[in-house]
This record gives C-alpha cells, structure tokens and sequence, in this order.
C-alpha cells in the first residue's frame, strides 16, 4: 500500500526550505507513489491539524522561492502556547498523526527541530529530519542548507562596507546571525576580508582588537571592518552576570530607566562605542539581521535540499526512521537523533578556518 508522508518546517525560516519540500513532494509521488500532506506553521498546526496538500501545481515554482510556502513557528510541541499558557501538547500531535494514517512525519528545522522531533520520536512516531538552518549549528552534518545562502548575503554586506568604511575612515561593527555558533560570522569576515572576527567560541579582549585597529592605522589604513557574530562575548562579559552587564551599559549611556530610549544598548553597539574610544575613529554599526534569512536560496543551498529532501525520501521507502538525513561529502548519511538532538556544532578551535583566518592576519579579539 501507499505509503502517507506529513511534512513541516519549524524554527527560524532559511532560504532552501521550499526546495526542499519540492524535492521530497516530488520524490515521494512521482517516483515511490506516496501521499504527502503538509502540517502549517511548524509543530502548532500539527496541533491543530491544519494541513495543506503538497502535490502537483503547488510543487512547481517554488524552488527558487525564500522562506517555506508551509509557514513556520517557534513553537514546541512540550511547551506550546495554549490560552495564555504553555502546555505539553505531544500528546494531541500524536493523535494528528494517527488521525491522518502517516507512516512518517519529515521535520525541517534547526537545533530546536530537531529536540522537539526526537521528542516525538519517543512518542513511538516513525520521524525523519533534515538539517535547515543559517546557523550551521546542527549536529553530526557537514552543512545546514540556509547556510550558504545567508553567508553570501554577509559576504556581500562586509564587501560594501569596505568602501564606506575606507572612504569616512571609519570602524564599521557588522553583526551577523549565528546564535551561539560563529560559522557565518567567520566565513563572511574570511570571504570578506574583515579585518577583525569575533565569535561565541573565542572570548575576546576588547583591547587586543583596539590595538589591532590602531595597528592598521599606524601601517595607513585608517579605517577596519569587524564582523562580530550576534553570541559573541568579551572576557569582561563572560566575568559578570548579564544583568550586571545591562545595568552597567545603561548607566554608561546615561539613559535614565523610563526614558523612551530605555533599550537595551546591544553588545555590538557597546563594542562600537568602546572602540570608538579606544582607537579615537569613528565607529557605526550595521546589524544584518533578517536580511541574511530572506531571499532567493545560493544554487549551493538548492542542491543540497534537493539532494537532502530525494535520500529522505528513499530512507522512507525502506523504513530508516527515527534519523536525521545529514550531508556528507557530496552525499547523504542517516544520522540517530539521539545523536542530533541536544547538540550543537561549533567551531572546533582546531578547525581550519580558524587557523586559516589567522594566516591572513584577521584578528580574532584573543
Ligand atoms: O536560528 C536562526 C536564527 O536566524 C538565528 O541566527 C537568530 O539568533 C534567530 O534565528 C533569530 O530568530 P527570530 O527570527 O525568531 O528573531
């Protein structure tokens, strides 16, 4: 008999989820004769059993297409959102499942996809995962899909920068997304030529990059890019409990507690302005935000999920559940999720980009 296959896609959106969902619709009926059905916005409408058909016309044009045509939440299946509180929904997700006679449910996400997936796995569901995420940060896999993609979009930031910092003779801060990994801002700050990377695996020493910058200005370049990733923390900062550290970056700003400007003063706007003072140029701060998630996926990222969503696919057809279809090499490799979930891939300090950055004299804040 046929077999039924539920798809969704939760966490942050990432640039190659649609190709994805069209490699795996494709795959699973044109060539193994299998119903796919799609579960909207992540793991609540596997909650709330709101489904949309992936099949035929709604497969085509979408390849190219940024964010996931199925919607997306945040939302945890033991922690859902339910009138005002946060209830273990795991059960009524199982009930979905059976209600629709699924023989596996795909879950496309990142690191927290893939703890709420193993959860349902443990519930006794056949669930397959594939690795999504700008972060890279998933894992037992050589690569995210999202990732390149949001890694040319940094590349490209850091590469116009470059003209307008040269020109004011200005430090321009760039901060990248990576949460608690610093892949895309080390890969940006290589491809781009920053030339100072901080990332959550090197604690940094404000005064190590000052003497960095004002190096470069004493051999004639007056101006520096630094590409900092969102997770990335000074010694100091690593020292003192992050309210303390709040509460101090308040009263050095002078902002007054009910003040309309009463925002917390970011870490990246705090090392602009202590390196401001520190080398006497001018600094600005350019945060890229959402920017790195949206858009057209790299041709890299469409291959990847197309190849990634295919093996899924053909894993199904044998029954291989309960892994994550990570990248290996140019092919696939079925992953345990015990071995996923939980985890999170960061940069090994003996990892060669780092040791390549520092070849080419990119300062790392250590
Ligand atoms: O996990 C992907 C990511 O883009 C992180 O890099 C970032 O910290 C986070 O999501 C931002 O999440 P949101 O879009 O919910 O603000």
């Amino acid at each position: 008999m046929a077999k039924s296959v539920g798809i969704l896609t939760a966490g942050g959106d990432s640039p190659g989820l649609n190709a994805a969902l069209r490699a795996i619709g494709r795959t699973a009926q044109d060539v193994y004769g299998m119903h796919v059905i799609g579960f909207l916005d992540g793991f609540r409408g596997l909650m709330q059993n709101r489904t949309m058909r992936l099949e035929g016309s709604i497969l085509s044009g979408i390849l190219t297409q940024g964010g996931t045509i199925l919607g997306t939440s945040r939302d945890k299946p033991h922690r859902m959102p339910v009138g005002g509180k946060e209830l273990d929904m795991t059960d009524v997700m199982v009930d979905t499942y059976k209600l629709h006679n699924l023989d596996a449910l795909v879950c496309l996400g990142g690191g927290g996809t893939q703890k709420s997936a193993h959860r349902l796995m443990k519930k006794g569901l056949n669930i397959i995962t594939l690795p999504k995420t700008i972060d890279n940060d998933v894992a037992r896999t050589d690569t995210t899909f999202g990732f390149d993609t949001a890694l040319g979009v940094a590349t490209e930031a850091i590469d116009r920068l470059h003209s307008t910092a040269h020109s004011h003779h200005r430090i321009i801060v760039v901060e990248t997304m990576g949460h608690n990994a610093g892949w895309l801002a080390l890969g940006a700050g290589i491809a781009g030529g920053a030339d100072v990377v901080l990332i959550p695996e090197i604690l940094y020493d404000i005064n190590v990059v000052a003497e960095a910058i004002t190096r470069r200005r004493s051999s004639g370049k007056p101006f520096s890019i630094v590409a900092v990733s969102e997770g990335a923390r000074s010694l100091d900062d690593a020292e003192e409990p992050e309210d303390g550290a709040a509460a101090k970056r308040f009263a050095e700003a002078h902002i007054e507690p009910d003040s309309w400007q009463y925002t917390p003063l970011t870490h990246t706007m705090r090392l602009a302005r202590q390196l401001e003072d520190l080398t006497g140029l001018e600094s600005r701060v350019t945060i890229l935000g959402h920017l790195q998630r949206g858009g057209a996926p790299s041709a890299y990222d469409r291959l990847l999920a197309t190849r990634l969503g295919s093996a899924c696919v053909e894993l199904i057809n044998r029954d291989v559940y309960g892994v994550l279809v990570a990248s290996r090499g140019e092919g696939s490799e079925p992953v345990p999720l015990e071995e996923v979930a939980g985890h999170r891939k960061t940069i090994p300090p003996e990892h060669a980009w780092i040791a390549s950055a520092r070849n080419v004299g990119t300062c790392l804040g250590d």
